[in-house]
């Protein structure tokens, strides 16, 4: 990387400056490379493998594997064919707290405690347990807990059955997770999931979030995403957990739309618990291991999935037939970590934090900015399906397009790999360690090629799949 270039509080001022400045330019190509000569982060793409013939654009849906990822996925299995079982002890270092070590290292990126953050599971499986958990809690009569909040004592009356506070335009999966707990204990999800409506299709207004908390007064927990899959809207997650706790309620969030593209700060913000993926952002490679949060005011409670692996290390080999959860977020681990599943992150964790997640955050913002404005300016058929405004942005772009299907595969076939999300989103992700402005610049050229030619109406529709 080179740390010559502009490096203060925003180190992407330059960009910033050319598009408040009125758009892109004469030359449009010249100004994409000044962008590019100026940005301090340009060098870590190198380190990543992309197309080389093609532009990568789905790193949040699969970021790709980079040296790093790979060196720690090799070391692993070094390991395993030296070690044998002895990796779980022996390893340097060793595999028994992968959980722990790893959450410790994504910390950071996420504002919390060392102790607060484990890696394990996939998003859904930790859905199931920490929205289990504090539903059992909230039946035991243990509301949260905020000392600047009056509702949110310590106590839920337990003659409410508790509601659990959702959106429409969340990922699906989060709903199958969230109306099996509630089913799990007897409680109806068509009367208890509260989802919130959006009003115009695309985004979440948090005074909806509110409104449906003052509303309802049955709400026992608030989860939420912090940015949503399909818009990229990117929502203020202390206002929310701040609403919920005024409620009564506790705060999750499913962050796998933002952890390593946006920084958090999750203990200041009050969040109770969190989920999120190593796939996207994180570039941990496919199904790599899932992580999660627990704010450490919540240490010491029982997982409603547990497992031996979430039991207190110093004695869980005494494997005694009682659980005693480990006090800390690796209580939620379940049962045994895919080693191999785990080892790119460590990797990939590195050079995010080498390049700062506040650079990152700048560079993405500017990217977006670049893309946003160039769609603008030359493709009139093309709506934004993103909001402008730079704080509830997240990392990707939705361009909304009637034929967004036929476009995405269009795209996809003239090597801009993009994806389609139902009914009408191109979703273009410029993911900041590996993406230039040159990149997003021949982004919009190749989609206005497309359209201008037609070429995306010989396409079929498909029947549904991962595109
Ligand atoms: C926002 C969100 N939540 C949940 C999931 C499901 O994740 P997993 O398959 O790892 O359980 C995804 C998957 O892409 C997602 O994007």
């Amino acid at each position: 990387m080179d740390d010559s270039h502009g490096v203060g509080d925003d180190p992407y001022a330059p960009a910033k400056a050319v598009l408040d400045g009125g758009g892109f330019g004469s030359d449009p190509v010249e100004t994409a490379a000044r962008l590019d000569a100026d940005d301090p982060l340009s060098g870590l793409a190198d380190r990543f493998f992309t197309p080389d013939d093609g532009l990568y654009m789905d790193g949040n849906s699969l970021g790709p594997a980079s040296d790093a990822a790979l060196a720690s996925l090799d070391r692993v299995v070094d390991e395993w064919r030296e070690h044998l079982i002895g990796g779980w002890t022996d390893a340097d270092p060793p595999w028994f707290e992968v959980g722990e070590r790893i959450g410790a290292a994504l910390a950071p990126l996420v504002g919390a405690a060392p102790e607060e953050v484990v890696i394990g599971n996939s998003i859904t499986v930790n859905v199931h347990t920490l929205v289990g958990t504090f539903l059992d809690e909230l039946l035991a009569g243990n509301g949260p807990d905020r000392a600047d909040s009056a509702a949110a004592d310590g106590s839920w009356d337990p003659d409410v059955e508790p509601a659990v506070l959702v959106n429409e335009l969340d990922f699906p999966s989060d709903h199958y997770a969230i109306r099996a707990q509630l089913r799990q204990r007897g409680i109806d999800p068509d009367e208890k999931l509260r989802v919130v409506e959006s009003r115009d299709g695309r985004t979440i207004d948090p005074a909806d979030v509110e409104a449906v908390l003052e509303e309802h007064d049955d709400v026992g927990i608030v989860f939420m995403p912090t940015a949503l899959y399909r818009s990229g809207q990117l929502f203020d997650v202390a206002r929310i957990a701040e609403a919920a706790h005024d409620a009564g309620a506790y705060a999750g969030f499913d962050a796998a739309h933002s952890v390593g593209a946006v920084p958090h700060a999750f203990d200041d913000a009050g969040v109770d618990f969190a989920v999120w993926c190593t796939y996207k952002y994180l570039n941990a490679g496919p199904g790599a291991l899932g992580a999660l949060f627990v704010a450490e005011r919540h240490h010491g409670l029982t997982p409603a999935l547990a497992g031996w692996w979430g039991h207190e290390k110093a004695t869980q080999f005494e494997m005694n037939l009682t659980y005693t959860p480990a006090d800390s977020a690796g209580a939620w681990q379940i049962g045994t970590p895919p080693l191999l599943a785990a080892a790119p992150l460590e990797g990939a964790v590195e050079t995010l934090r080498e390049a700062g997640i506040e650079r990152i955050r700048a560079k993405s913002l500017a990217l977006t900015d670049l893309l946003i404005a160039l769609v603008d300016e030359r493709l009139p058929e093309v709506a934004i399906g993103t909001p402008r405004d730079r704080d509830t942005r997240g990392g990707h772009v939705a361009l909304e397009h009637p034929d967004a299907e036929r476009l995405s595969r269009a795209l996809t076939d003239r090597g801009v790999v993009v994806d389609f999300r139902p009914p009408n989103v191109v979703r273009v992700c410029p993911a900041a360690p590996y993406t230039a402005f040159a990149d997003v610049l021949a982004v919009v050229d190749r989609i206005e090629a497309i359209l201008d030619a037609g070429a995306h109406e010989e396409y079929a529709a498909s029947e549904g799949g991962v595109t």
